[in-house]
């Protein structure tokens, strides 16, 4: 698939197929392309905690997400949540961070990876959700995530039931000013 399909397939899914191809290595290759990203210094700070177990999937839908991602995740194979180890991109060795940004260029630079395994994904006819309304503290507590990992997302995968209308976007003269 060119570039061009992929970024016009991927849609956020809200309502997923029973079963599916899904499986542990597909993760894999969408973790390992997702690393060949740029990074802060080259730190590779993201993290992703990878969740295939139906017993686990169906306690974070449960515990960690109100109603609305609750009912979006109904039928997804995996659900991955993304981290970053903090701290570390955007600052220097001495702990000072090199600019005003601090932390968000960790975010920054797992937000860049996240887009790739997005895109991967795609690729490999597997669909996505990008969950940002979910529980950290208690996600943690369920997958014992370190305390030196910021969670960020939450990622359901699995095979659409339904494809969605494209939601609109901006017209790109509004966004993109030349100097
Ligand atoms: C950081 C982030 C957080 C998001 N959180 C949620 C969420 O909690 N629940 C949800 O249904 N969609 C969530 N979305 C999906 C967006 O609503 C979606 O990407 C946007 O409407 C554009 O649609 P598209 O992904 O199909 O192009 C999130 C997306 C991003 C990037």
């Amino acid at each position: 698939m060119e570039l061009k399909e992929i970024l016009e397939k991927r849609r956020s899914i809200r309502e997923y197929a029973e079963g599916g191809r899904l499986t542990a290595d597909m993760v894999k290759d969408f973790v390992t392309a997702a690393l060949e990203a740029p990074s802060w210094k080259n730190t590779q700070t993201a993290r992703y905690h990878a969740v295939l177990s139906q017993d686990m999937i169906q306690k974070i839908r449960e515990k960690c997400f109100g109603s609305w991602n609750f009912r979006n995740t109904a039928n997804v194979q995996a659900l991955v949540v993304t981290a970053f180890v903090k701290d570390i991109s955007g600052y220097r060795k001495d702990g000072t961070p090199d600019n005003e940004l601090g932390n968000g260029w960790g975010i920054y630079d797992a937000g860049l990876q996240n887009s790739i395994f997005l895109l991967k994904a795609a690729e490999a006819g597997i669909d996505s959700l990008v969950m940002g309304i979910r529980d950290a503290a208690l996600i943690r507590e369920l997958l014992e995530i370190p305390e030196n990992e910021e969670i960020l997302s939450v990622i359901a995968l699995g095979e659409r039931a339904v494809t969605p209308e494209k939601p609109l976007r901006r017209q790109t003269d509004d966004v993109l000013k030349f100097y």
